[in-house]
């Protein structure tokens, strides 16, 4: 019995094993329940009392020394498996991480949405633009401080060319060529040559309004623009005008809505003061409609224009411009809305 057990652990040492068809052999002959070494427990029963001390210690040693070989050999073979039976098809795969809207778009949606509801439709222009559109046809004197070299984006190799720096170039080219009534939203990106600051940004995003009509007075524009503040910030919003200047609008006026963060009682956002700017607006110069091929004896209208960013750090509470440009996605994935 002893010599059976030594040959028997011979053949074990000497089992040779690369794949893992060898090792599941190697386990079948020696150590499944039909195996060599259950059999040997089945023959411990006839050997005489005396000696089954030291053969049945024989047998677990050989035993144990069967079962480590083929513990060692399973795990490398499992570590080296680089072959395509490891690989399972059927398995799902990785999930994707959802995205959220930036909170440009979200305000910038949610802003088209609330004019759509009053019958405002949607308009785009370029980005880079001409003297003509950002300029001259918005009644800019020819020596006038916004056409100067710091404030605007030039194309170096001629001046006429320029990154726009607000959105009122397309009311010019909505007017250019549609006549009226006209009643449309331009929503788009600007740029201005200023220093990046928690404060400034030499790109933002402006959402311009247009009507023209006949017998569109100042009172229209003024409920208008108390409709927006309500419906964006909230019923208890109150409005006020503020006498302003634009070249392009006469009259002009700059609109606050009352603070939505203190109810109008004061506080660091409003800087104690109640209200929030948040609007340019105005009555469309006479002289604008004209250049673009409008009677301004038969139409009048208003104007509005209003910087996306403010909108955004006012519903947010968001203090530093530049989060907007820099991506972060721990600053962009709290943003979920309806829009
Ligand atoms: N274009 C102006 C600005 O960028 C805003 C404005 C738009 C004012 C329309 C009046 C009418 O500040």
């Amino acid at each position: 019995m002893i010599e059976k057990i030594k040959d028997i652990l011979q053949s074990v040492n000497s089992f040779e094993i690369k794949t893992a068809d060898e090792l599941e052999k190697y386990r079948l002959e020696f150590l499944s329940k039909k195996g060599i070494i259950t059999g040997l427990f089945t023959d411990f029963k006839n050997v005489p009392n005396e000696q089954k001390k030291e053969v049945g210690q024989e047998i677990n040693n050989l035993k144990q020394a069967a079962q480590q070989k083929y513990d060692t050999l399973k795990d490398s073979l499992e570590e080296s498996t680089t072959d395509n039976s490891a690989l399972d098809l059927t398995r799902s795969g990785e999930p994707l991480e959802l995205g959220s809207r930036h909170p440009i778009s979200l305000v910038k949606n949610e802003i088209i949405t609330i004019f759509s509801k009053i019958g405002f439709t949607v308009a785009e222009g370029p980005e880079i633009e001409d003297d003509w559109h950002v300029f001259s046809a918005l009644n800019f004197p020819p020596e006038h401080p916004a056409r100067d070299m710091q404030d605007t984006f030039f194309i170096e190799k001629n001046p006429d060319i320029l990154l726009r720096t607000h959105t009122s170039s397309v009311q010019v080219r909505v007017m250019e060529n549609q006549q009226p009534p006209i009643r449309k939203v331009f929503p788009g990106r600007v740029f201005r040559n200023e220093a990046i600051s928690a404060r400034a940004h030499c790109i933002f995003h402006q959402v311009e309004g247009l009507y023209v009509a006949e017998n569109v007075s100042f009172a229209d524009l003024k409920q208008t623009l108390m409709y927006f503040a309500k419906e964006m910030f909230g019923e208890k919003t109150q409005i006020r005008l503020r006498p302003s200047y634009f070249p392009f609008t006469e009259p002009s006026a700059e609109m606050d809505v009352s603070c939505s963060i203190c109810g109008g009682k004061g506080c660091n956002v409003c800087k104690y003061t109640g209200w929030l700017e948040i609007l340019g607006c105005g009555m469309v110069d006479p002289n604008v409609l004209e250049s673009c091929g409008i009677d301004s004896e038969k139409y009048t209208g208003f104007a509005f224009g209003m910087g996306v960013e403010r909108i955004a750090m006012l519903k947010y509470q968001i203090k530093d411009l530049r989060l907007y440009f820099e991506n972060d996605v721990r600053f962009l994935r709290q943003f979920r809305s309806a829009y």
